[in-house]
């Protein structure tokens, strides 16, 4: 990514004016989740971290880590051998950075509530951060709360204070680089509202992984695109808030530093399952869509999935948008292709945000083996190559 000068004016009073050349780069990052769980997916779907190509992203977040007595441990039995594998991408690639994330949806918000509300319980789980990071290899620490309520909303505030206040002290008195702070947040525009104080929270995270996907599940009993850039025509209601545009508006409204916030792009779609004949956006659903022969979930496909799904379908796009879905019977598919990923792009690069989030590695095509043309992790490819693009 090429480094840029800025030439800053500064009055020095009348008629002066300095020329700061700003020296440094102000490249894009390209954040990448990888999930300890995609290793027991079947055959070509079973992704180790050997897998990733360590000069794809500028920051690898690893998921998800546990907290137990307090204090951060692992999660996964062989986790302690993922993490070397990880953090040997670094003697590859010297300037990639890698975090570890504790928490995500399985360990809930009520626990993460019970630690941060209790000043001795908040001190245990501070302490035990920076020594695991370090004895494993890592550079950081991200917080997936997923997610604070309202009462939360200060002890959030807190402990990112607390951990940062930590991380400066231990860099201090170990003479190594500070660990980095990161928080995945929700892009909802009720959690945000109320869970956050992002004018507190963004001047202590390093950066912020803004969760722009899962806007539209099969609670909502139609289908929809569930990381659309903006609202389309159909969307009603609460609906209309449920779109990338609304958030990262919302967030940077809020007084989140765009420097900071980081747009997340999934490499998944989530999928329904027609009720009638009907198979537009905004059709009638019975429920989530059938589970992907490799990750085995209803309601969500692989990219790498949905490229062997895509056989025999026709793609739509959202209407006026580039957000693509697709159907084949009774099955209705939104997702992210190269297309909508360069609009997205383009989208944060205009925001002059600090650039995107991926969840996750593990769901694009990353050996390049379902999408043809052997081409490795075609979608995070794609955000990386635009993000380079002047
Ligand atoms: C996480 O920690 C809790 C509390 O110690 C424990 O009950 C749970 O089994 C742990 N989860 C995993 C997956 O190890």
């Amino acid at each position: 990514m090429c480094p840029r000068v800025t030439p800053t004016g500064l009055w020095a009073g009348p008629g002066f004016v300095l020329l700061l050349l700003l020296p440094c780069c102000s490249a894009y990052k390209l954040v990448c989740y990888y999930t300890s769980w995609s290793q027991y997916r079947d055959g070509d779907a079973s992704c180790f971290p050997d897998a990733i190509d360590p000069f794809l992203c500028t920051h690898v977040i690893y998921s998800f880590a546990n907290i137990s007595d307090n204090e951060i441990d692992t999660w996964e039995w062989n986790d302690v051998t993922l993490y070397a594998m990880l953090n040997s991408l670094k003697k590859r690639n010297s300037n990639l950075k890698t975090l570890l994330s504790v928490g995500g949806w399985t360990f809930g918000s009520e626990r993460f509530s019970r630690i941060a509300s209790n000043t001795q319980n908040r001190r245990t789980f501070i302490k035990s951060v920076p020594v695991f990071l370090r004895t494993h290899g890592f550079d950081g620490l991200d917080l997936a709360w997923l997610y604070p309520t309202r009462r939360d909303r200060n002890r959030f505030t807190t402990l990112v204070k607390e951990m940062k206040a930590e991380f400066a002290q231990e860099a201090m008195l170990s003479g190594d680089e500070q660990l980095l702070l990161s928080a995945a947040m929700s892009a909802g525009r009720i959690n945000l509202d109320h869970g956050y104080d992002i004018p507190q929270l963004s001047q202590h995270l390093d950066f912020i992984n803004l969760i722009t996907y899962d806007f539209h599940g099969a609670w909502m009993g139609t289908t929809g695109h569930h990381s659309r850039l903006y609202r389309s025509n159909v969307d009603a209601n609460l609906d209309r808030f449920n779109n990338i545009d609304y958030a990262v508006g919302n967030m940077l409204r809020l007084r989140a530093p765009a420097n900071k916030l980081l747009m997340g792009i999934p490499t998944f779609g989530k999928t329904f399952t027609l009720a009638s004949s009907e198979s537009g956006v905004g059709a009638p659903i019975s429920g989530p869509g059938i589970a992907g022969p490799y990750t085995k979930e209803k309601g969500i496909l692989a990219y790498y999935e949905i490229c062997g799904f895509l056989k025999g379908a026709t793609v739509h796009r959202v209407f006026g948008q580039k957000d693509p879905y697709t159907t084949k019977g009774n099955q209705w598919v939104g997702y992210d292709d190269q297309e909508s990923i360069k609009a997205k792009v383009q989208y944060l690069k205009n925001r002059q945000l600090a650039g995107a989030m991926v969840w996750t590695l593990d769901l694009d095509d990353f050996r390049g083996s379902f999408c043809g043309k052997n081409q490795r992790f075609p979608l995070i490819g794609t955000i990386k190559d635009e993000l380079m693009a002047s």
